[in-house]
């Protein structure tokens, strides 16, 4: 399982390959799911999702899959459940304010994305990653009700009472992990980890509100954990100290830099700048062969994109970047290639 060792620092020859956001709306068969039924109805239908969660896996030579769900479903086990509106994004109604916080505590399970997990994974012969999102990243949506372009309302409250703020990350916290740990009983072989809006933050904050959760996630979940954040280059060595299995970095990473910031048993994953699968083939192949270059030979690298793939990338332009992964490994290859 050629995730599961880089994840291990080990792999030997090519790195492995998964693409965030790879069940998406890129895929024509996606969209045809889509168009009888909505996201809410897709993630939370067993079968259906993990149906959608084969689909990259059926089109491409890819080394892992991941379940197909969300992070704001953290929110619903809370009690706040998430619309997806077309052409908005996700939506609360109500956005959370600290008033709301003691009816937080009910905690129901959610059950559709284990089931999904144990369908999907008796489909599959590589690993399957779950995922959740990060305690700040995911009560930055409660609190803004949705996307937001500056999370004003959420620094808003950690600046005017960060002892509520706190109070809130502790609850997602402990949701969180037992999320994760129903993940793994239902067969997950690894775990990412979304911290997207902690680039938001400035590193005092992040010390204060984000470092510690992630830390005690990390201790909690005994399966690999690849940690994703953007814009960490400034204090990808304080992540280090999290301990994750791995770090994924967005595209503005460089990742031979990086690896000199983090310690040779974590693993590094990413980081090619999505829009790249927009140009022409051989853009594509040559930005793809940089990355590859910058960490040759490293037996703890996984290549992704350094954020999800965008709804409107033409599907054969990944079936270019995997070719040019594999090709590139076997041009660099220690053993002799044998044609027959
Ligand atoms: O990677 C995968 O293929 C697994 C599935 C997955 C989805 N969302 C499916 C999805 C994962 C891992 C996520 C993570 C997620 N969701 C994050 C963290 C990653 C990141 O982007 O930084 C965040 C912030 C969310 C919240 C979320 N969910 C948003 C902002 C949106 C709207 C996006 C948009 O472009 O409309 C969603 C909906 C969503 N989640 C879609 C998918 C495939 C689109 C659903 C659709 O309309 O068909």
């Amino acid at each position: 399982m050629k995730l599961l060792d880089a994840l291990h620092c080990r792999n030997q020859g090519p790195p492995p390959v998964w693409i965030m956001r790879q069940a998406g709306r890129y895929l024509p068969e996606y969209r045809q799911i889509r168009k009888r039924h909505s996201f809410i109805e897709m993630t939370h239908q067993p079968e259906l999702a993990a149906e959608v969660t084969l689909l990259p896996i059926h089109r491409y030579d890819l080394d892992a899959a991941i379940i197909f769900s969300d992070i704001l479903f953290i929110s619903e086990a809370l009690g706040y459940p998430f619309d997806f509106v077309e052409g908005v994004g996700p939506v609360l109604s109500t956005p959370l304010l600290p008033k709301d916080i003691p009816h937080l505590e009910k905690q129901a399970p959610l059950d559709f994305i284990e089931e999904a997990i144990r369908i999907a994974k008796s489909n599959l012969s590589i690993p399957l990653l779950g995922f959740s999102g990060a305690p700040f990243t995911i009560a930055s949506y409660m609190i803004e009700g949705g996307s937001s372009r500056d999370l004003k309302k959420t620094k808003q409250w950690l600046f005017h009472d960060p002892v509520s703020f706190h109070h809130l990350l502790e609850i997602l916290t402990e949701t969180i992990i037992q999320n994760l740990r129903r993940q793994i009983d239902a067969g997950i072989d690894a775990v990412q980890i979304f911290e997207s809006w902690a680039s938001h933050l400035a590193l005092p904050q992040l010390r204060e509100f984000s470092f510690p959760y992630l830390k005690r996630i990390m201790d909690a979940v005994c399966k690999p954990v690849i940690l994703f954040g953007r814009a960490t280059a400034g204090y990808v060595s304080e992540l280090a100290k999290l301990n994750p299995s791995g770090l994924g970095l967005d595209w503005s990473c460089d990742l031979s830099h990086m690896r000199n910031s983090v310690p040779k048993t974590i693993a590094l994953q990413g980081n090619l700048d999505p829009l790249v699968l927009f140009a022409p083939p051989k853009t594509i192949e040559d930005e793809t062969n940089k990355i590859l270059k910058s960490i040759e030979g490293d037996p703890g690298f996984i290549f992704n994109l350094g954020h999800g793939i965008l709804p409107e990338t033409p599907p054969e332009n990944v079936h270019i970047l995997i070719d040019t992964i594999r090709s590139f490994s076997c041009a660099t290859s220690s053993s002799p290639i044998s044609n027959s």
